[in-house]
């Protein structure tokens, strides 16, 4: 086995909003049939050469990871440097997020981010989609708060609080809190361009403090058992795992819930 070289360009780049960033780039070629036409060969021309030291428990963790995957180590590495470097950026643009509630008029622009963002899901069971008669309640204040996330004049996120207690109905038989006053977090949808950006986490603390000023003793929501984010965001906001179930004609929903 011959190991060809290994790089690692450290960068530390502070950017405004926050204090230092960290981009480690990494191409590691090496050779496991020295000299036979199994050779893994970089070919492009726009690649070049860098060396760096690399830590070994680093080295151990990533070859770990990826073992069974069809992926080599250089280009796992060039992928994570492509990430750290997509989300510096989007983390300057967060600068300019403004949360508010979504007036009347901005209603197109609403219909907008749904059919954008619902059309573009990774799973499509990610998503509920909306029917017409939701979409008409969309400004109703007494089915479902709604708070959008501005980019400029632009509409980028949105999040409702479900709080009419009829809707509700089998999710409080569900969770066994049926004689109590529960409302949900739903409706979070972004445009992929501004995720892992806080907006949805933001948007949920706004909306955790509604429903708290509202006088609500749950809080509870639902996500698709695979959809790593909105799952990841509702335990940011203290919400626990309660139970997977199928819900709304066979969804599959893990559960979540938190005494307000
Ligand atoms: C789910 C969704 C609303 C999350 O919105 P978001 O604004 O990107 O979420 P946040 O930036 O607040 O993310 C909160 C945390 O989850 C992480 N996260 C977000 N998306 C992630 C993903 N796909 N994989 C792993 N982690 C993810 C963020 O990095 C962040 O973690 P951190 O606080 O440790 O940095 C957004 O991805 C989306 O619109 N998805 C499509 C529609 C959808 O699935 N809606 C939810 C239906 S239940």
């Amino acid at each position: 086995m011959n190991v060809f070289f290994v790089y690692i360009n450290l960068i530390k780049k502070p950017t405004s909003n926050t204090k230092c960033s960290a981009l480690i780039v990494v191409i590691l070629y090496y050779n496991l049939f020295g000299g036979s036409d199994m050779s893994f060969k970089i070919t492009k021309k726009e690649t070049e050469n860098k060396t760096i030291r690399f830590p070994l428990e680093l080295i151990s963790k990533i070859e770990e990871n990826i073992k069974g995957e069809d992926i080599s180590f250089s280009r796992f590495v060039i992928l994570a440097c492509e990430y750290a470097l997509k989300n510096m950026e989007k983390k300057d643009k967060n600068i300019n997020i403004e949360y508010k509630k979504i007036d009347k008029k901005d209603e197109q622009q609403v219909r907008d981010l749904i059919n954008t963002v619902i059309s573009g899901l990774e799973k499509k069971e990610f998503f509920i989609p909306y029917e017409e008669w939701e979409l008409k309640r969309l400004f109703d204040e007494e089915y479902a708060p709604l708070h959008g996330a501005y980019d400029g004049d632009k509409l980028v996120g949105m999040a409702q609080l479900y709080i009419d207690q009829e809707m509700l109905k089998e999710f409080k038989e569900v969770l066994k809190i049926a004689d109590y006053k529960v409302c949900e977090l739903g409706g979070n949808l972004v445009l992929s361009e501004y995720r892992g950006m806080g907006i949805t986490s933001n948007l949920q603390k706004m909306q955790y403090e509604l429903g708290k000023e509202l006088g609500f003793d749950y809080i509870i929501s639902m996500a698709h058992p695979e959809n790593i984010g909105s799952l990841k965001t509702l335990r940011k906001i203290g919400l626990e795992y309660v139970k997977t179930t199928s819900v709304a004609n066979g969804h599959l929903r893990d559960i979540y819930c938190k005494k307000v």
